[in-house]
């Protein structure tokens, strides 16, 4: 079996094109959804998402805000410039690029972002919500892992789903989505014993520990829809995955390219964050009319 390419770039169009309809719809009554981004210190990888977010919203005609601050900023500082973008009335997505350098406290930069404008889903506000099921902005990665999924046509019902890697921003999150969606659910992280047992198992295999060549061609079971979140570089200096795409390519059903697969969803998950923030915050003041 020679496994699909799940085409990440291909998939966000599609959905990018939805949520122009909706930015349209919006401008026509005068908002323009904003996305504030704050960048910290000079991280070149950082530097790069950041760009790349800024023109995804400028490609739909959206606001959009860049705030770089020196790596010696303080923490105090950084939270009065999250609290004038809690009250500035044009913005409505917040972002805080991660990492952030060490003296910073990441969980108090976290919650000190209006949950009603933290775009990246990471507020314990809105995980909480995400996890007991109620509306939540979601957080982009496994948000964007899940939606790839659904646009194949993958039934996720029933299906055993294995997660390999706990990170508070893909691993947990995407475990819960799927749990969400009534898969069966099997976290995996560095601790696991005998990795290839469970992720054998795996009818969804996520990938999301930030280490290449995690799973080869002995982790995967013939037919699995294998999603590959990692993003490192190889001895050439190439981006690659978890996956040893080539092994895998070969047993899988569907695969997720690096780059091309699940990268471009992040940012499109952000943009449907932000338009929905935007959303909501039309209907607060039509409701506050009536
Ligand atoms: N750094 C790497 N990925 C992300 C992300 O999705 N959001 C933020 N804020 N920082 C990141």
């Amino acid at each position: 079996m020679t496994a699909k390419i799940i085409d990440g770039k291909e998939i966000s169009q599609a959905i990018r094109k939805k949520i122009e309809q909706e930015v349209k719809m919006l401008l026509a009554e005068n908002i323009v959804p904003g996305l504030a981004v704050i960048l910290v210190g000079d991280n070149q990888a950082s530097k790069t998402y950041v760009a790349n977010k800024q023109k995804a919203c400028k490609d739909l005609g959206m606001h959009s805000v860049l705030i770089q601050l020196a790596d010696s900023v303080s923490q105090s500082d950084l939270i009065d410039k999250i609290n004038e973008l809690n009250n500035d009335e044009s913005i409505h997505g917040i972002l805080v690029q991660l990492p952030l350098p060490k003296h910073v406290n990441e969980k108090d930069i976290i919650e000190a972002i209006s949950p009603e404008k933290d775009v990246d889903g990471f507020h314990p506000i809105n995980i909480g919500r995400m996890m007991t099921g109620q509306d939540a902005f979601l957080p982009c990665t496994p948000y964007g892992v899940v939606e790839m999924l659904k646009y194949i046509g993958i039934d996720l019902e029933g299906k055993h789903a294995v997660v390999v890697g706990r990170s508070n921003i893909v691993g947990k999150p995407a475990g819960q989505l799927l749990l969400n969606e009534n898969a069966t659910v099997t976290y995996c992280h560095s601790k696991t014993d005998d990795l290839a047992l469970h992720t054998k198992q795996a009818d969804i295999l996520v990938a999301a520990v930030g280490k290449r060549n995690t799973i080869t061609a002995g982790h995967v079971k013939q037919g699995a829809v294998v999603i590959d979140v990692g993003m490192n570089r190889n001895d050439e200096g190439k981006l690659c995955g978890d996956v040893d795409y080539d092994q895998v390519k070969a047993i899988a059903s569907y695969i997720t390219p690096v780059p091309g697969g699940v990268g471009p969803m992040t940012i499109t998950m952000l943009i449907k964050n932000t338009v929905k923030a935007a959303g909501r915050r039309r209907q607060i003041a039509l409701e506050a009319l009536n």
